[in-house]
């Protein structure tokens, strides 16, 4: 990645989900311009993986659930005591119920409050925690919408809703922390190819790739690179904008 700048220097980013798919390569791009990354995830040995090639000072990891609001606060709390105040912060976590995905009229409560613990609670907990000192040094935030909400995929209620609610707090967000110097944007991918893939039927990633006008499900790299994008000064006039990154599946 030597291509890359230096925009990121000296700044410090928080990246949730960074164990796989658009998370690690979120958190990967920050790190190689620049920035020093705290990343929090399930999956320790995906951690390790995404941190390979980071520098050992410029790097933490924990490995903890995302929708736990305790392990939250740890997170953060190691991650300033390690680094300073966030400058950047990417929620990415979130996930559709996958498995147990289906009809709406079969679904259950249980099912719609996983969903929306993990792909749109976990994000305003932790956006709470940062707010504060973003407030008084600037920053980015960029929040990990779908086009699944924009498109309205059938079979995904729960998610589209949780995805939407995300758009909703990323303008509501904006508008009360741009006076501060903190933008909030968010970024709703179409199809990219992560792990996430192996669990949706191939039909279905199929179904989308036909509908998609570029033709091609994307790769990891060409979210993070928007994300980056977001995060830096290049975009200090834009906020509470959710930038679809689909192949102009979905055009506004
Ligand atoms: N892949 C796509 O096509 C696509 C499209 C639109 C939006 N998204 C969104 O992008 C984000 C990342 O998805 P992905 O495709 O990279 O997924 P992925 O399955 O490749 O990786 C998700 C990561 O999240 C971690 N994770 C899951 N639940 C967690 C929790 N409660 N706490 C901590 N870590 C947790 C997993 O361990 C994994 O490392 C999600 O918000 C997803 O909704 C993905």
């Amino acid at each position: 990645m030597n291509h890359l700048s230096h925009r990121f220097d000296g700044k410090v980013a928080l990246v949730t989900a960074a164990g796989n798919g658009i998370g690690a390569a979120c958190a990967r791009r920050l790190s190689a311009e620049g920035a020093s990354v705290a990343m929090i995830d399930l999956d320790a040995a995906g951690l390790e993986d995404t941190a390979r090639e980071m520098s050992m000072d410029r790097f933490l990891t924990v490995t903890g659930d995302c929708t736990d609001g305790e392990m939250l606060r740890d997170f953060h709390g190691k991650a300033v005591a390690k680094f300073g105040p966030a400058d950047i912060l990417v929620n990415n976590v979130g996930q559709s119920a996958r498995r147990r995905a289906g009809a709406f009229h079969l679904s259950e409560e249980e099912v719609w409050r996983f969903v929306i613990e993990v792909s749109l609670m976990a994000t305003m907990r932790l956006t709470r925690l940062v707010a504060p000192s973003m407030r008084e040094r600037g920053g980015a935030i960029v929040n990990m919408s779908s086009d699944a909400a924009f498109v309205g995929d059938a079979g995904l209620v729960d998610y589209a809703t949780a995805k939407m609610g995300l758009v909703g707090f990323t303008r509501a967000l904006a508008r009360e922390l741009a006076p501060h110097g903190v933008t909030v944007n968010a970024v709703a991918p179409g199809a990219v190819r992560t792990k996430a893939h192996d669990e949706v039927p191939k039909e279905a990633i199929e179904r989308i790739r036909q509908t998609t006008p570029a033709g091609f499900v994307a790769e990891p790299e060409d979210v993070a690179g928007v994300v980056s994008f977001l995060a830096s000064q290049d975009a200090r006039f834009i906020t509470g904008q959710t930038l679809l990154v689909d192949g102009g599946r979905w055009m506004i």
